[in-house]
């Protein structure tokens, strides 16, 4: 028997979602090639170029450079190899807060690198104190995130850029799943807003390009430069990439994705997305839960263990956060009335919860 990919009727904590039409169909067109190779596949470099140029354009970078990695995860790894690169010290260290994505840990492993953990403050931010408390001058970057995965808040990335300029660290901004949406917002996030060096910014989340699309955005060439590495056996010359060979699916999907949504799609899907959040968390809290306010489209509420189980039990894919909250992410595919089902099912398991166990007497 053939196997299925799910469906997303019931698909409430991904950070992915159904690609957009277009997406899905630049994404198969390109399904045979490879950017890891311009020589012999010089189109889906020409989009790999237009895919970057837009995301400069959404981060606010003028004349960006990077590539369409294989998610947040790679844009990560890379961007802190960058920093250690070009740290003058033998024994680097990353700070970041405790909100920051478990990808770093990968990083840190990998790059042999010390990662400084901090904590956030009341509203789930990197707190600049206990920040400035951990930098010194083997510090090669601080991360700020904008558009935490599970609370969706966006750290004080200016006051982040002015502490790692006093030790000359780098600022990495770790929108890999906030980027799409936060140019509809107040939130000072990109490169016009504050010294970022580099930036994790994923098509393939709120942008709706297939997987796999993450993007790497540097505010200069010879940024880019500190992972590049010769290429003998290819035409091109150097490669800064993580993967080798890797899909074209992914980067015609972005472009095409961007193409047909920067900036009005985008902007409608943010405004219809903000909105379900703030009707789910009205609905929790009307229950009597503690909820996270949404700052972005996920709404974080403490729900009991047996009626989260309930839920999963009943298919919907939701997920907790490291403390236990249920959290659900109104990404493209979430729908109000996949929400006000969610919502029909949660009052059932809690009435059955609260009728009490008939005793035998
Ligand atoms: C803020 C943030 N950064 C990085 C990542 C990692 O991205 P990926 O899973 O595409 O590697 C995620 C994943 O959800 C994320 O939310």
């Amino acid at each position: 028997m053939q196997i299925e990919p799910q469906s997303f009727d019931r698909v409430l904590s991904s950070m992915c979602t159904e690609p957009h039409p277009v997406a899905r169909d630049a994404a198969e067109r390109f399904l045979a090639t490879n950017p890891g190779d311009p020589g012999t596949y010089p189109n889906v470099t020409a989009l790999e170029d237009e895919a970057i140029g837009v995301l400069g354009e959404i981060a606010g970078l003028e004349d960006p450079s990077g590539y369409i990695a294989s998610g947040g995860t790679e844009a990560n790894i890379q961007a802190v190899r960058i920093a250690r690169n070009r740290a003058e010290t033998r024994t680097p260290n990353v700070v970041m807060p405790e909100s920051a994505h478990f990808s770093f840990q990968k990083a840190a492993d990998v790059l042999g690198v010390d990662l400084r953990i901090v904590p956030t403050d009341d509203s789930y931010r990197a707190d600049l104190e206990a920040v400035r408390s951990c930098l010194d001058d083997d510090t090669a970057m601080v991360v700020g995130v904008a558009g935490t995965t599970e609370y969706g808040r966006v750290d004080p990335i200016p006051e982040l850029g002015e502490l790692a300029r006093s030790v000359d660290a780098m600022l990495h901004v770790d929108a890999a799943w906030g980027g799409f949406v936060l140019p509809f917002t107040d939130h000072e996030w990109q490169f016009d807003h504050a010294p970022v060096d580099t930036m994790a910014i994923d098509p393939h989340k709120m942008g709706q390009a297939a997987v796999p699309a993450g993007g790497l955005l540097v505010r200069s060439d010879d940024l880019l430069d500190e992972l590049a590495v010769d290429t003998p056996y290819l035409e091109s010359t150097s490669q800064a990439t993580l993967t080798g060979t890797r899909s074209g699916a992914g980067v015609a999907s972005a472009v095409a994705a961007m193409a047909e949504l920067w900036p009005d799609g985008y902007r409608r899907q943010y405004v219809r997305s903000q909105h379900n959040a703030e009707w789910l968390a009205d609905a929790l809290e009307k229950r009597g839960y503690d909820v996270v306010d949404p700052t972005l489209p996920l709404v974080a509420a403490d729900v009991p263990r047996s009626t989260f189980n309930g839920l999963r039990a009943k298919g919907w894919r939701i997920s907790r956060t490291g403390t236990g909250e249920l959290r659900v992410v109104c990404m493209p595919h979430v729908t109000r009335e996949m929400l006000a089902s969610f919502i029909g099912d949660l009052d059932r398991l809690e009435v059955r919860a609260s009728v009490p166990v008939a005793s035998d007497d």
